[in-house]
């Protein structure tokens, strides 16, 4: 039997910090001096020099035509549907299960979105009720590759190209994933990516769109740039009006120095998520999200377990989450819930511009997602693999132990801000 829970008292098996992310050395420290001397340090004139190189870097990184960096990867998804030209009220399918910001984008470009609910084994968009969802109205599909999967890009290829719509890729949690071999972001017509300080390729903010058709490429170009149409990217017929979505150069110099560091963290991370997988396998009601052989390189934004609570004395996930706190182990249970459940999205038409614009996602009509977000997935972030196997060994150490107790965590739960439901 091992040693009490620390929420009941016992000693913490962690109490040394985590590994710290964003990583960052003399590589970076030389990119942001590089950008104080030279002395243009705005993303003006479009793309600046190192926004251009950056593009280049990471589209062959990716295996892209082309990429177009932006301000974040909120506005990437708005601007990859403009570029495309999705008509003003048309439906994008897009998954629930999802940060606010993958149906905000679609609504800022003027299109409904259309949530449907994900696979019980992906957490990702599950293809039949895309096919389901589909209308005269529907336009485009806007799969998230979530956490350490990705959505069944064989499926939505063939269902989307079947209907003549758009695929838009939100990468946001997926910057080097491969299926198939190809990179996540060439998969679809355009691919988006987030570089938010929590994210695997980081300049604190900033976005990317990748893009096959040098037409959608130019849009792009254009959409970042308030809708100038520059020489490079003055070679589609319309006139567009954009914003300033510019990336600065020390974001885009400090990103060239973090995509360099990006194949070394990403084989450091999944020799460790393997050796936790490994780790985790005998106990019983904690199975990580299984592999799809489709993924010939998976990476890990947060690695997510499955939890049952039948094999742990009926303990509900949350009390679980309490418990590993106290241990000393970041992990989160409700890192989305079902966008329908989010009062960001209330049904309200004066708050919520989705809802002005025809949105309906009634509770409940999302059960996989809903399941996930509020009884079985544990996220943990991606800096808890990039330390050594010590460090792995001490996080599976600290499920063993709430394991091993959940008897005495069921007949002596947690307390809970505003009591128990
Ligand atoms: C799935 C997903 N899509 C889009 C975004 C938006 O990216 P950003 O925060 O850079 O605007 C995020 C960011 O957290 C995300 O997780």
């Amino acid at each position: 039997m091992s040693e009490r829970l620390a929420i009941h008292g016992g000693p913490a098996l962690r109490e040394a910090p985590w590994p710290r992310w964003p990583e960052h050395g003399e590589a970076e420290r030389e990119a942001v001096l590089r950008v104080l001397a030279e002395g243009s340090w705005g993303g003006h004139p479009s793309p600046n020099r190192e926004a251009e190189a950056f593009n280049r870097e990471f589209a062959a990184y990716l295996g892209a035509p082309a990429s177009v960096a932006c301000a974040n990867g909120t506005v990437a998804i708005q601007i990859a549907l403009q570029a495309a030209r999705l008509s003003p009220g048309a439906e994008v399918i897009t998954t629930a299960y999802t940060f606010v910001a993958t149906a905000a984008a679609v609504v800022a470009a003027g299109g409904v979105p259309v949530l449907v609910d994900v696979q019980p084994d992906s957490y990702c968009l599950d293809p039949d009720q895309v096919e389901a969802a589909i209308t005269p109205r529907t336009e485009a599909i806007v799969p998230v590759h979530l956490a350490c999967t990705m959505a069944d890009m064989d499926r939505i290829g063939e269902i989307a190209s079947r209907h003549g719509l758009l695929v838009v890729e939100d990468c946001a949690h997926a910057h080097g994933a491969r299926w198939r071999d190809a990179g996540a972001g060439t998969l679809g017509h355009l691919g988006t990516f987030s570089m938010q300080t929590t994210k695997l390729l980081t300049a604190g903010e900033g976005g990317a769109v990748t893009a096959r058709d040098p037409q959608h490429a130019q849009r792009l170009h254009s959409l970042v740039n308030c809708g100038r149409k520059e020489p490079g990217y003055d070679g589609y017929p319309e006139q567009l009006l954009g914003h300033n979505l510019r990336m600065t150069e020390w974001q885009a110099a400090v990103l060239r120095a973090q995509l360099e560091r990006l194949p070394e963290q990403h084989a450091r991370r999944a020799a460790q998520t393997a050796r936790f997988e490994g780790g985790v396998s005998g106990l019983s009601g904690l199975r990580c999200l299984p592999h799809d052989p489709r993924v010939t390189s998976r990476t890990s934004y947060q690695w997510i377990v499955r939890y049952d609570a039948a094999a742990f004395c009926d303990v509900p996930r949350d009390d679980v989450l309490a418990a590993l706190h106290a241990e000393g182990v970041p992990c989160y249970g409700r890192f989305y819930v079902p966008l329908g459940d989010d009062p960001l999205f209330s049904e309200d038409p004066h708050t919520n511009p989705a809802a002005r614009a025809g949105a309906r996602w009634p509770r409940g009509a999302h059960p996989v997602a809903a399941r996930a977000a509020y009884e079985e997935a544990i996220w943990l972030p991606h800096e808890l693999f990039l330390g050594t196997n010590a460090d792995t060994d001490t996080l599976v150490a600290a499920f063993a132990k709430v394991h091993d107790q959940a008897a005495a965590l069921r007949d002596r739960p947690p307390e809970r801000p505003g009591g128990r439901r």
